[in-house]
């Protein structure tokens, strides 16, 4: 697998997640009663596996070439489009993590939060991983000279090695398989 083969197989994996996180809000809006005590769980794995190990790819082996690269096009579309959209997904995680604190400290209302972030988190998400599976790695595995793609992968496969060694991938497959048997009905 090369490192945007790679990359676009983590979006399936993120993709479930977005799919547990609207089933958790949907359930929370019929129950307000709701045990919310696996939302630290999604919101681990959001941090850890699609911002840490799959963002950190993204920003520090593939977009930071293409912004130093691929001309003043490519460095807009990273600068003004990608790199926004992961800290606006920062800000609604960090948003949903405060308000599911105050739902669990007794506020009703913050069920709106908690849904209202959840939801505008999966929905740029998913715009997110659609832009980059069918425009922005296409742009630049198009432009980059073969030298690069071969740097790119080099150091793909050496941040994936390193992250095996501490169980990464296999710690949040097995998480998401656990949270999909309890959210997808
Ligand atoms: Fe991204
Ligand atoms: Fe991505």
């Amino acid at each position: 697998m090369n490192a945007i083969e790679l990359m676009v197989a983590e979006h399936v994996n993120i993709r479930r997640m977005l799919i547990i996180l609207r089933q958790f809000s949907y359930q929370l809006m019929n129950n307000p009663e709701m045990d919310v005590s696996d939302a630290p769980k999604m919101i681990e794995f959001v941090r850890q596996y699609a911002d840490k190990h799959h963002h950190g790819k993204e920003e520090d082996l593939l977009f930071n070439r293409m912004e130093e690269h691929l001309g003043s096009a490519a460095q807009k579309l990273v600068r003004h489009g990608m790199l926004v959209e992961h800290d606006l997904g920062r800000l609604h995680i960090k948003l949903l993590e405060e308000s599911i604190e105050n739902f669990k400290n007794g506020q009703d209302e913050a069920r709106l939060d908690i849904i209202g972030n959840a939801i505008a988190y999966t929905q740029l998400l998913d715009r997110h991983i659609t832009k980059e599976d069918d425009m922005v790695y296409q742009f630049a595995w198009k432009h980059f000279e073969s030298h690069m793609i071969q740097t790119i992968n080099e150091e793909t496969n050496q941040f994936e090695g390193n992250a095996e060694k501490e169980g990464i991938q296999k710690y949040y497959l097995n998480l998401l398989n656990e949270l999909e048997k309890k959210y997808i009905k």
